[in-house]
């Protein structure tokens, strides 16, 4: 079963947007197996981006991603990567499709609301910089049949 890493970013979380984000994945049939609230610190922040340091955006992403506390979560599901990045939508909330997160939620590109791995690559890289792996609980939530 694969696993992704969503944030909720600090303008979802101010906006209190936190459970009807959370709903879209649950009500899909995806499953939380971590969960916490957290700020970033500032090094912890430029460790997830690292791949965008040398970006115009870098710092404005890393003041942002830092400014509030952000809700981390670890979803499973089968190709739960793929599937959170479709119902999240288009990176620029003004142009994401109607019916995704990014889509009913954001009108920026910056303030868009979630953050989702975007690989197994990217989410092997991002987990460990929220949790522990004693923090990731395995259960059953006894509906997989129903699911999949
Ligand atoms: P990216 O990985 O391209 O998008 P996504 O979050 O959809 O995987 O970019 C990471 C974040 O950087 C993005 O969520 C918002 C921010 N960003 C900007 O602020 N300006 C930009 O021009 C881009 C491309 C991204």
């Amino acid at each position: 079963m694969e696993q992704t890493l969503i944030l909720i970013k600090p303008d979802g979380v101010k906006r209190k947007l936190s459970g009807k984000i959370l709903s879209r994945f649950e009500d899909k049939g995806m499953k939380v197996v971590a969960m916490k609230m957290l700020i970033l610190s500032k090094k912890e922040a430029e460790k997830h981006y690292a791949v965008h340091k040398d970006k115009p955006f870098f710092n404005g992403l890393v003041s942002y991603i830092i400014s509030g506390p952000i809700v981390a979560a670890i979803l499973e599901g089968t190709n739960c990567i793929s599937i959170t990045r479709t119902l999240c939508g288009s990176t620029d909330g003004s142009k994401a499709q109607p019916g995704t997160i990014r889509g009913d939620f954001s009108m920026g590109i910056e303030k868009n609301i979630i953050h989702a791995s975007d690989s197994v690559e990217s989410f092997q890289y991002e987990w460990p910089i929220y949790f522990s792996r004693e923090e990731i609980i395995e259960y059953s939530s006894g509906d997989e049949e129903l699911i999949f």
